[in-house]
């Protein structure tokens, strides 16, 4: 039975409980509409620790655009039914005003890697995850934190963040998982109109021949602006980036010199797809 808890009183309690007893409690934090890749990163977490808690926030502070915040699908009992199913110990789902409580005052922001690509295109999303997040990690007090390499850049910030300020907490990466047509699992893709959704593994596709051409020794850019080319004559909307970064530090290369990934942030209708491959 997953236990639901919306205070972190009351979760730093049971936790506590949990501790005394020498125990390792593994957090997933999620803003819910619960899909197979969230499950995977639950699967993961519960391999990995003796107790799970999987938060739903739907972080406010993160969102750049009211009318994706809005629009952000939600469907707690749903997503309370899957996480009882994966033997979830806890589901943590605080309210704005438990999160953000009146007078609080303090941002996190991480510079550099948070910088380019998402942080140049959503301005102050970065900030919003870094606070959310570090509070989600004094809150539930976890020692391991699972989350989907789909947001390959949330997971060099958080990591980042963790490192710069001694979180005692240890993050794990977890692989994106994908559609049988490669489209990479997301919350949003729900708003994709069938049309759109039969489009939309395109991007995939696109991205996969373009990392095997540049391994094959194609000149980076123009490969990744036929790439691009390819996708828009298809019906895609307009890019934000589609770029070969160092995967660490984000980095721009233009040549194969150490471990890379084309990431990628294109719009589909009112979706803004993101998705990030290694090279
Ligand atoms: O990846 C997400 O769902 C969110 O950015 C996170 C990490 C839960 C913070 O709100």
């Amino acid at each position: 039975m997953t236990q639901v808890i919306r205070t972190s009183a009351e979760l730093r309690e049971k936790v506590a409980t949990w501790k005394r007893s020498g125990m390792l409690v593994g957090v997933v934090p999620t803003m819910g509409a619960l899909h197979d890749g969230h499950l995977s990163l639950v699967r993961e977490a519960r391999k990995q620790s003796d107790r799970v808690i999987v938060t739903i926030f739907v972080n406010p502070m993160q969102f750049n655009n009211k009318d994706d915040l809005e629009k952000y699908p939600r469907d707690e009992d749903h997503d309370l039914a899957l996480l009882e199913a994966e033997g979830v110990d806890v589901l943590f789902a605080p309210g704005v005003h438990e999160v953000y409580p009146d007078g609080f005052a303090t941002v996190v922001a991480v510079s550099g890697v948070s910088e380019p690509l998402e942080g140049a295109f959503r301005p102050g999303h970065f900030e919003g995850v870094a606070t959310v997040v570090m509070k989600l990690f004094g809150m539930t007090q976890a020692g391991r934190a699972f989350f989907g390499e789909k947001d390959w850049q949330q997971v060099q910030v958080v990591k980042r963040m963790v490192e710069d300020l001694n979180v005692p907490i240890r993050i794990i990466p977890c692989p994106t998982i994908r559609e049988e047509d490669g489209l990479a699992m997301s919350s949003r893709n729900v708003r994709l109109s069938p049309e759109h959704r039969a489009l939309a593994p395109r991007l995939h596709a696109e991205m996969q021949a373009a990392a095997a051409a540049i391994r094959a020794g194609a000149p980076v850019t123009a490969t990744l602006e036929a790439a691009k080319a390819a996708i828009g004559a298809a019906g895609f909307g307009a890019w934000d980036y589609l770029d070969l970064r160092s995967a660490e530090g984000l980095r721009p290369i233009t040549e194969l010199s150490e471990p890379a990934r084309i990431l990628a942030a294109v719009h589909l209708g009112d979706v803004r797809l993101i998705d990030n491959i290694a090279v």
